[in-house]
């Protein structure tokens, strides 16, 4: 059994002008200061996913779709997520919830866990995606990382654009955790299913 999680830290927005890979270089650096998970970037942008075009989830039938196909294996690849969250219209961005209906399998009993931002530091998006995340029978982390208010606005290309790093002292605790959390779920989940098999 690999004790070692193997993490994803998956962009859930793919629009050009995106703010989003600063907070997923910032949560990967974070993450790969640990040695008790290995972690890699899997960029949605590298997923042209057509919107759903089956018949029926992947539980009930194979995808189709090749690009479909080659998602599901890249998810499979992976004992646990950390989903960057950005909130358009108080939920995940289209993009995001089209990439986590075209999988069903891959990611069952597996954890999440999330950077999210915003003016209200993302947590409504979030909420929606730990919603989903059960219907998935996933298991999501209670801790986040929730870069919000003026901390958002301060960093955001749309404000002052400024290095995270510079306001870092106010996410290092709750990045702490949630990879805390999430490694406690990856292993105990993985043990569970190398239990069963
Ligand atoms: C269509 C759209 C809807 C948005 N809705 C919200 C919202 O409900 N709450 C919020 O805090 N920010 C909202 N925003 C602002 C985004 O949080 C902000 O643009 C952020 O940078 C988007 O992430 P991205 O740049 O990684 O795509 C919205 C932005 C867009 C483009």
């Amino acid at each position: 059994m690999a004790l070692k999680p193997k993490i994803a830290v998956v962009i859930g927005s793919t629009r050009r002008t995106r703010f989003a890979d600063k907070p997923a270089q910032w949560m990967l650096r974070q993450a790969r200061s640990r040695d008790d998970i290995d972690v890699e970037v899997v960029d949605l942008r590298d997923h042209p996913l057509p919107f759903f075009d089956e018949v029926a989830s992947n539980a009930w039938a194979p995808s189709q779709s090749p690009e479909a196909v080659r998602w599901q294996e890249t998810v499979g690849r992976y004992d646990g997520y950390i989903f960057v969250v950005s909130e358009y219209n108080h939920s995940i961005t289209g993009v995001l919830k089209n990439a986590l209906d075209q999988a069903y399998v891959e990611w069952g009993r597996k954890p999440f866990t999330a950077i999210a931002y915003g003016s209200m530091g993302g947590s409504r998006a979030l909420e929606h995606l730990r919603g989903i995340g059960v219907e998935l029978q996933m298991v999501s982390t209670h801790a986040a990382v929730h870069i919000g208010g003026a901390d958002f606005f301060a960093v955001s290309p749309m404000g002052g654009n400024k290095p995270i790093e510079e306001f870092e002292a106010n996410f290092l605790p709750s990045a702490k955790a949630a990879l805390d959390e999430l490694v406690w779920w990856a292993k105990a989940t993985m043990a569970a299913k190398a239990a069963e098999a």
